[in-house]
């Protein structure tokens, strides 16, 4: 079956009562039993299991070619449960350049609980198999990273991780599986934001874990039951809607994306751009290599957060927020929003300076995006 086929129908089968042919939201906190240890349909109650929660959950593991997926209710709860797989006294290989949230997981929670974390450029692989231990039970990925859109070849670090058995988790919340399948690449796990691409609309928080490995997929499941994160009734139905539609929109925001870097790349007041799919961009060839398209998130430097400032409030259609991959397009300013919480001197070395916008472009029609953009870089003196 291909990507849509599977995206519209992967555990979305008509309901066995009725025949709807989307899968009902059962808003319900339990299920009646037949008797004593003898539950109807296998449900007993819903931390554990929610038949439209398990829908999502088939229908994204379908998508990113795993056996198993688990969902949360946010992308960091993901992150959080998929990090129980690692215990006091091990060790994690992270990438320098994550997402701000996730290095403050890692780095003021975690860290607290006896998980040792090495930071390093996993664009390299040879950082990577330096910093790889004997107690190294995880290496976490993320790319292209969040904001700076640097690339890891995800087969070369997942074999070296693989030589001394560490897993390999990538956060693929940029690309979406339409875009990156990084099981294919010799990952293990794959955790999402479904906040972002996955459901697409803005409107629902969430997460999910994707792996194939049978051990690993029961203790995440045990976990997701003994911790709790899990993703509501109503939130699992959202990005079940929201994937239905994820090629034509990852097509859409690809070909957006493409339009809006090149604009970016040959205007004045822009001194660098950030998009992998640009032939200036020193990791094309592996990009285009490991993914199947570039994406929508593009980032420029206009020098100063004053030139910053001037942009982010001078734009009309853009919307000033958080978040990406929504339908509308967003703009935002990482140093003081997204990686508030890294360090200032990591944020500087890694490129995320204060003149640093992000743009997730939407699907807005282009000219009306790049004319935004075009009126805003203008005011810049
Ligand atoms: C790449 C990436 N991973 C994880 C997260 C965390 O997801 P959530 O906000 O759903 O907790 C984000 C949020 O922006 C993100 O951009």
């Amino acid at each position: 079956m291909g990507f849509s086929t599977t995206a519209i129908h992967a555990g979305n089968e008509p309901d066995p009562t009725t025949g709807s042919v989307t899968v009902p939201i059962y808003q319900t906190s339990t299920y009646a039993q037949e008797g004593l240890g003898r539950p109807r349909a296998g449900y007993e109650y819903a931390r554990t299991q929610n038949p439209t929660r398990s829908a999502l959950e088939q229908n994204l593991a379908a998508l990113e070619g795993a056996r198993f997926g688990f969902a949360f209710a946010s992308g960091l709860a993901a992150i959080d449960t998929t990090l129980r797989l690692v215990k006091a006294g091990e060790h994690v290989v992270v990438s320098d350049n994550t997402y701000g949230g996730t290095y403050r997981l890692f780095s003021r929670v975690l860290a607290d609980y006896g998980v040792e974390f090495s930071y390093v450029d996993t664009t390299d692989v040879s950082n990577v198999e330096e910093a790889l231990r004997e107690n190294t039970r995880m290496v976490f990925v993320e790319t292209p990273t969040n904001p700076v859109m640097m690339v890891t070849d995800l087969r070369a670090v997942s074999e070296a991780a693989h030589r001394v058995g560490a897993r390999v988790v990538c956060d693929n919340t940029f690309m979406s599986p339409y875009l990156q399948r990084p099981l294919e690449h010799g990952c293990d796990i794959v955790v999402h934001s479904t906040t972002k691409y996955l459901n697409g609309h803005s409107d629902s928080v969430g997460g999910v874990v994707l792996l194939n490995d049978e051990r690993d997929a029961e203790r995440l499941g045990f976990l997701q039951n003994a911790v709790g994160a899990i993703l509501s009734p109503f939130d699992s139905w959202l990005v079940l809607r929201g994937t239905k539609t994820l090629a034509v929109r990852m097509q859409q925001h690809d070909r957006t994306g493409r339009e809006v870097a090149a604009f970016l790349e040959e205007h004045p007041k822009v001194q660098k751009t950030y998009y992998p799919g640009s032939l200036s961009h020193r990791q094309h060839a592996l990009a285009k290599r490991q993914q199947l398209g570039f994406g929508g998130m593009v980032s420029f430097d206009v020098g100063s957060l004053e030139n910053a400032r001037t942009v982010l409030e001078s734009v009309r259609l853009c919307t000033l927020a958080e978040s990406l991959g929504g339908v509308e397009t967003l703009i935002s300013h990482p140093a003081t929003m997204t990686h508030a919480s890294v360090l200032p001197e990591t944020r500087s070395r890694l490129g995320i300076t204060d003149g640093l916008v992000r743009i997730s472009v939407g699907l807005e029609d282009v000219e009306d995006i790049i004319a935004d953009l075009d009126q805003a870089l203008s005011k810049i003196p």
